[in-house]
């Protein structure tokens, strides 16, 4: 028998070995090209102020929960907040996760039972898969954003047939066919669910809403800890979702329940994004400005993409971090993407343009890229 300690050590040789081995950076002062912070709501001192004020204006509220939401960590508060993010997102319930992960694993391992079936798009998050791996449901995957591998898997499906899709998607910065999928999956009385984590806040209130496609999904996950610049994440659905989760979704069960400061910084977040059309416009100008300076090489091409995800794919982990390595040197902070987390292959640098970068910034930022790519 292999002794534990001894299996980590090769498991993390082989990783070392492979050129995929993952490390925690430090922080830097690079120019930032990296987090997720796409309209600089986690940066930006007056949202913090309003929180710090909201907060200042509850002072019975405790520093912890001290509980699960169904035992002592429940609040009018945050059941007042998921009334009123619910509405905002013109939808009938809403409830709170302390994270997208959670609300992701709680969502696709409850609902889909045994002898049911999901059908995920080949890049969906790995809290969607996570999730769908942890039911006893049928499990299958569509070639990405391809409306001829979804029906195939959808006449193969039984039982009641579960789509996850995400509106933009994390790695590829692009969107899904929405309303062709949910043509497609109204014909086979599937639910779609829609991850759309990347897509609130340059879509303002998501891009399944802007569309006016919201009354087609069956639920809707929003996270926070993007544009939304705090943490957690609310599924959006109907009233009988809502306790459904509440009954079985395992992840919001078993859980402490954020602490107030939590849920005071999301409410913050929401007013803060009304007043943020101006954050919305100087990010659209920015990933246009992106979009029209970047050179397309032929072998290493950039990701169709109209959002604030802009990737150029390398094809090998080494060439995906020398090109992050050669942008870190220029000031600039970019992070290779590599395999496993993407398809061997499909390595790439992920870019994340955000309201707060200058023009200057983001000249430097094409100008290093193209400059590096016309060298190989
Ligand atoms: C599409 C998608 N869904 C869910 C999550 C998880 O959200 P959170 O970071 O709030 O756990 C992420 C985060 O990376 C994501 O990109």
């Amino acid at each position: 028998m292999k002794r534990a300690a001894d299996i980590i050590k090769h498991r993390l040789a082989d990783r070392q070995q492979a050129g995929n081995y993952r490390t925690l950076k430090p922080e830097n002062s690079l120019i930032d090209f990296c987090s997720n912070d796409y309209l600089g709501f986690a940066r930006s001192p007056r949202l913090k102020q309003m929180i710090a004020g909201e907060i200042a204006a509850h002072p019975e509220s405790h520093n912890g929960s001290a509980g699960s939401r169904l035992l002592a960590g429940n609040l009018n508060y945050t059941e007042q907040l998921e009334a009123s993010i619910a509405a905002y997102h013109d939808c009938e319930a809403g409830l709170l996760f302390n994270s997208g992960y959670d609300a992701n694993i709680g969502l696709f391992s409850s609902l889909p039972q045994r002898g049911d079936t999901i059908i995920l798009d080949e890049l969906a998050h790995a809290s969607i898969i996570d999730g769908a791996r942890l039911s006893n449901a049928n499990r299958y995957t569509f070639k990405h954003n391809d409306l001829q591998s979804l029906e195939d898997k959808l006449k193969a499906a039984k039982g009641t047939i579960y789509i996850g899709i995400e509106s933009i998607y994390s790695m590829d910065g692009d969107a899904p066919p929405l309303a062709a999928i949910l043509d497609l999956a109204d014909s086979y009385g599937a639910a779609v669910i829609v991850d759309e984590a990347h897509a609130i806040g340059l879509y303002k209130n998501g891009l399944v809403q802007q569309l006016g496609l919201h009354y087609r999904v069956f639920a809707r996950v929003i996270t926070f800890g993007k544009a939304m610049g705090c943490h957690g994440a609310i599924v959006l659905g109907s009233d009988d979702l809502r306790n459904y989760l509440i009954n079985f979704a395992r992840s919001f069960i078993y859980t402490t329940a954020a602490s107030f400061h939590q849920v005071a910084s999301i409410q913050s977040a929401y007013q803060f994004l009304g007043g943020a059309d101006e954050a919305i416009s100087a990010l659209k100008n920015n990933i246009a400005q992106f979009k029209s300076n970047i050179i397309k090489h032929p072998d290493y091409p950039l990701i169709e993409s109209n959002s604030a995800i802009q990737c150029i794919v390398l094809k090998s982990n080494d060439k995906a971090k020398q090109i992050a390595t050669a942008l870190q040197q220029a000031g600039i902070d970019v992070r290779p993407i590599l395999s496993p987390t993407v398809q061997q292959g499909s390595e790439r640098i992920r870019i994340c343009l955000h309201a707060y970068n200058t023009a200057a910034e983001i000249t430097l930022l094409t100008d290093t890229i193209n400059h590096y790519l016309n060298e190989q």
